[in-house]
């Protein structure tokens, strides 16, 4: 089950430091405030205190998953949880943004340790739109930011861990494909003219591996990870 055992702290450098490969399956840290929040390929997680679902769990897939899709699993969590209570249809920036109406809302960072995965989110609730990051491609946004509701943010997490568990489940059984569906009916890049360091071209979908699929002049490139820089605007 994840999200048992949970420790939880007023304030850390990054819950991602609060988990190690002696915590159980499905433990998870979580926080009010981190001072060194992590962001993926070296970036800051930044956030105004007490505003934000900042969770990680750790996760112990078996040899034969491929550990980078559980940031896609984890995407679509976010992506249910942040749907129902919003009324906003959620999408998917591979490989691991959640945007709503086109703002970036939540991120997620799967980092390896001893063995194990311990997988970071960050989902943007209450900040006022003056409290985020200012420049960030995609623009950040928040729940309160998008529909001025302040929400519960035990309430959010709880739904998020829901339906983690649920897909973790399913994913371990059955791989991407099981949850592929609801993957590629958010995916933010479909059709959209797409650069990274290994291809440009359009984004023609998510693969059953988590991989992403650009149509070049040469043909399809499967992109295992990196950064998706849009080619028309930098979002
Ligand atoms: C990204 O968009 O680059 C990933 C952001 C991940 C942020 C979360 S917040 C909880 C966990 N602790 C961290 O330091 N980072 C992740």
């Amino acid at each position: 089950m994840i999200g048992t055992p949970r420790t939880h702290v007023a304030e850390c450098e990054s819950t991602q430091l609060l988990l190690g490969p002696d915590d159980p399956e499905g433990a998870i840290a979580t926080t009010d405030h981190q001072t060194a929040g992590r962001g993926r390929l070296g970036r800051r997680w930044i956030e105004a205190p007490g505003t934000s679902v900042l969770v990680s769990a750790l996760l112990r897939p078996p040899v034969e998953r491929r550990a980078p899709e559980l940031s896609l699993v984890a995407a679509v969590a976010v992506a249910l949880a942040l749907e129902e209570p919003t009324g906003f249809a959620a999408q998917i920036k591979w490989p691991n943004d959640v945007l709503l109406e086109g703002r970036k809302v939540a991120g997620i960072l799967a980092e390896l340790k001893g063995g194990a995965v311990v997988l970071g989110i960050g989902i943007n609730v209450n900040q006022a739109a003056d409290e985020l990051p200012e420049g960030a491609r995609p623009e950040a946004a928040s729940l309160r930011s998008l529909d001025g509701v302040v929400r519960d943010r035990e309430a959010v997490l709880s739904s998020l861990l829901h339906h983690l568990d649920r897909l973790y489940a399913e994913w371990l059984t059955g791989g991407l494909a099981a949850l592929h569906l609801e993957l590629a009916a958010r995916d933010f890049l479909h059709g959209r003219r797409v650069r990274t360091e290994a291809a440009t071209g359009v984004a023609v979908g998510i693969d059953q591996e988590g991989r992403l699929e650009i149509e070049t002049k040469s043909g399809v490139i499967l992109v295992e990870s990196g950064e998706v820089l849009l080619a028309e605007r930098d979002l």
